[in-house]
């Protein structure tokens, strides 16, 4: 009989190989590879029938079985990210560091939910009920038609949940969930895999909505949220700066609606409080026009989010000067100052660059290029742009700038915000600018030129 060989499962992205190391090839985690018995492999179970795996046509679906209606919340910023309120029977995981306001978040959401008619449940593994009940009366939502559960073991649970039927069912988190009939440890790469498992077939078997919470872990002792997302419909990340009191909702995936979706919420003492007009919030803290200093319009999943970049340059004796980025990717702006040099001539040499998105934002359109490129240049030339003026567009390697998804958006947020100018590629459907004086480019060197005078 061959030998059953297990394997060795990375608890922080799930990666599997065949041998243990101590570093993940595939996210470059130290410490995080645990060894995973194999799954036990046989024949087809005898039950199996051949009905069980039967096949329809795609037609008969669609007339046999409306979409089911959504449920939304009341949370605007909540529904949104959904894709427009919960889809009955859809698995869906909250992943953030601890801390950063997950439980808040999903009392309120739950309390919501159960306030707009649905029955709720919810279950939390890491405190007892009196304590999510003081912390509902704080939030204010002592009344909210919500019940509440105390339990770790899965299997508990499930017997519950099948007797009471609820609509949705909250659980707080999944690394406190212990299955019984699996032996590695709760927080286990292995016992995640199965309660997330376990709790999405619930899900889809009952027509009941699941919302799990994952901490991102750091350690490697617990399994991380990254080796669930593959089971579920939709996976959101709630992030945010501790010195920060914003905090973002991401849809990272959803199968009921757009991804990149964001939803915008404020710490406050009373719990989340709903940010529905986030470049006012994230332009608040802007004081007097600097050098380094450039509002981007963005687009965040479907709506326009206008940001502050700060760039600051400054020299260094050392020989690998510093290139240190807050709120986008490293290896984007080295892209940027690649070409700033190579295309326009402009050196980064013998400069120490940090580059910082204000308010905790993180942005990953590669729109930002031109206001990065804005702001390392006006840091470098201790030039303060023109005042009320945004700008964006993507940067090609050659130089030149392309245009940009959703153009007229963008313009249109920054009038609502009261700026005046606008700096954005050559080719972009503008729409109506009236308000805003325009000014469309084809290359970065014409960009420096104009804006710089260099
Ligand atoms: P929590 O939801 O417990 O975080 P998580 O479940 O992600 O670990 O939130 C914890 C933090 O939120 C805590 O540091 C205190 C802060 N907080 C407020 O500022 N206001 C509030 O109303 C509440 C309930 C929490
Ligand atoms: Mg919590």
């Amino acid at each position: 009989m061959a030998r059953v060989q297990s394997s060795f499962v990375c608890s922080s992205c799930g990666n599997v190989t065949s041998k243990w190391s101590g570093r993940c090839e595939a996210c470059g985690a130290w410490n995080t590879i645990h060894e995973e018995a194999p799954a036990t492999s046989g024949p087809p179970s005898k039950s199996v029938t051949r009905a069980k795996g039967r096949n329809v046509p795609l037609t008969d679906l669609a007339a046999a079985e409306p979409p089911p209606p959504r449920t939304a919340s009341g949370l605007d910023e909540l529904d949104r990210v959904l894709g427009g309120g919960l889809v009955p029977g859809s698995a869906v995981l909250v992943g953030g560091d601890p801390g950063i306001g997950k439980s808040t978040l999903l009392l309120q959401g739950a309390a919501a939910f159960g306030l707009a008619g649905l029955s709720v449940v919810y279950v939390s593994g890491e405190e007892a009920s009196a304590q999510v009940r003081l912390r509902a009366e704080r939030l204010g939502l002592g009344t909210a038609p919500v019940r509440l559960a105390a339990e770790t073991n899965l299997r508990d649970i499930l017997t519950t949940l099948d007797g009471e039927r609820p609509d949705l069912v909250v659980v707080d988190s999944i690394q406190t969930m212990w299955a019984d009939n699996v032996e590695s440890a709760p927080g286990s790469v292995a016992q995640v895999r199965a309660a997330a498992h376990e709790l999405t077939s619930f899900a889809k078997r009952r027509g009941a909505s699941v919302i799990m919470v994952g901490h991102v872990t750091k350690d490697g002792q617990l399994a991380g949220p990254r080796v669930v997302e593959h089971m579920v419909d939709t996976v959101l990340y709630f992030e945010g700066e501790r010195g920060h009191q914003f905090r973002i909702l991401r849809s990272v995936k959803n199968r009921f609606g757009p991804a990149d979706e964001i939803g915008v919420f404020e710490m406050t003492g009373g719990g989340l409080a709903e940010v529905a007009n986030p470049s006012a919030l994230f332009l608040s803290e802007r004081g007097t026009p600097a050098p380094g200093s450039v509002v981007f319009a963005g687009i965040e999943g479907t709506r326009p989010v206008l940001c502050e970049l700060q760039a600051l340059v400054a020299p260094t004796p050392q020989a690998q000067p510093r290139r240190s980025v807050v709120g986008w990717d490293g290896g984007r702006l080295a892209m940027i100052l690649a070409v700033l040099e190579a295309r326009c001539g402009i050196p980064f040499a013998g400069l120490d660059v940090y580059l910082n998105v204000a308010g905790g934002m993180k942005i990953s359109e590669p729109a930002a290029d031109l206001a990065v490129a804005a702001a390392l240049l006006s840091a470098r030339e201790d030039v303060a742009l023109p005042p009320e003026t945004v700008v964006f567009g993507e940067i090609s390697l050659s130089g030149a700038l392309r245009p940009v998804t959703q153009t007229e958006n963008r313009l249109k947020e920054a009038r609502k915000l009261g700026f005046t100018a606008a700096i954005a590629p050559r080719g972009g459907k503008a729409g109506d600018a009236s308000g805003l004086s325009l000014t469309q480019m084809g290359d970065l060197t014409a960009f420096v030129g104009d804006v710089f005078g260099a």
